[in-house]
C-alpha cells in the first residue's frame, strides 16, 4: 500500500478485485450485511459495494486508515457502502451498527500481516458473532503441506518476517483447524491470480455462541 497526498493506493487491489468479486457474487448472493476487516485503502469496498447491491458493505480498519478510506468513498459513493468503523483485532469488541447484525465477513491480506494471536482472535470473534449459515471469505497467500506454493511467496514471506517477526504467510491447515475450532466449516478454496487463494467458510450450527472474548 502506497500513499500519495491524501489518496492511498494499492496496485494489488486493482489486480485482484475482479477475481475476488466473481467469487463474492456467488458466495455472498444470499447475504445481506458484510463486514470487511482491514479495509486498507478502501479500494476493494468501492469496487465491491456497487457490484453487490443486495448487501450493505461495512468497512473497518485501524483508525489511521479511516481518512484514506473516506477519500475513496467520497470519490466513489454507493448507497450500500458504509464509512469505516474502528475495528482493531487486538482490542476492539465486535462492531455494532444501525444496519443490524453481520451475516458475512470479508478480509483480504490480513492473516499474514497481523500476529498469529490476532488471527486467532479474528476467528474467535467471527465464530462467535456470525449466525448459522454466515460466510467468511478470507483472501491472501497461504502455505500448503508445510511448504510455499511459489518462489515469489517464499520471498514475500522472508520479507514479511524480516520486517515483523510476528507476521508471515499462514499454513492453510492451521487456518482450517482454527476455523473448525470456532464453528466455521471450510466450504471452498478458490485459486486466485499471483499464487493467492480465496478461502470460504460457512458458520455451522443453528445459533451463534453467546460468549465474549
Ligand atoms: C496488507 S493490508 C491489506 C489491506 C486491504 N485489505 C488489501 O487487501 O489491500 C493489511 C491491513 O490490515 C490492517 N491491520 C493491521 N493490524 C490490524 C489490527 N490489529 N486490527 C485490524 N486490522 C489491522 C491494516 O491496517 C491494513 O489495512
Amino acid at each position: 500500500m502506497t500513499e500519495t497526498s491524501s489518496l492511498p493506493f494499492s496496485q494489488a487491489c486493482e489486480n485482484n478485485r475482479e477475481p475476488i468479486l466473481t467469487v463474492l457474487q456467488s458466495t455472498f448472493a444470499d447475504r445481506r450485511h458484510a463486514l470487511e476487516i482491514g479495509s486498507g485503502t478502501g479500494q476493494h469496498s468501492v469496487y465491491f459495494a456497487p457490484r453487490l447491491p443486495h448487501l450493505i458493505w461495512q468497512t473497518s480498519d485501524l483508525a489511521e486508515n479511516h481518512a484514506g478510506i473516506a477519500v475513496w468513498h467520497a470519490a466513489h459513493p454507493a448507497p450500500n457502502l458504509r464509512l469505516p468503523l474502528r475495528f482493531d483485532l487486538q482490542s476492539s469488541s465486535w462492531p455494532q451498527t444501525e444496519d443490524g447484525a453481520f451475516d458475512a465477513v470479508f478480509s483480504s491480506n490480513t492473516a499474514h500481516i497481523v500476529a498469529w494471536p490476532l488471527v486467532m482472535r479474528m476467528f474467535a470473534q467471527i465464530g462467535m458473532h456470525l449466525p448459522a449459515g454466515g460466510k467468511l471469505a478470507l483472501y491472501g497467500p497461504f502455505n500448503y503441506n508445510g511448504g510455499y506454493t511459489s518462489e515469489s511467496n517464499r520471498a514475500f514471506d522472508l520479507w514479511l518476517r524480516e520486517r515483523d517477526a510476528r507476521s508471515g504467510i499462514r499454513h492453510y491447515e492451521d487456518i482450517v483447524a482454527l476455523a473448525e475450532q470456532h464453528g466455521l466449516a471450510p466450504e471452498h478454496d478458490h485459486a486466485m491470480p499471483a499464487n493467492n487463494r480465496l478461502l470460504v467458510f460457512v458458520r455451522r450450527g443453528t445459533t451463534p455462541r453467546l460468549r465474549s472474548t
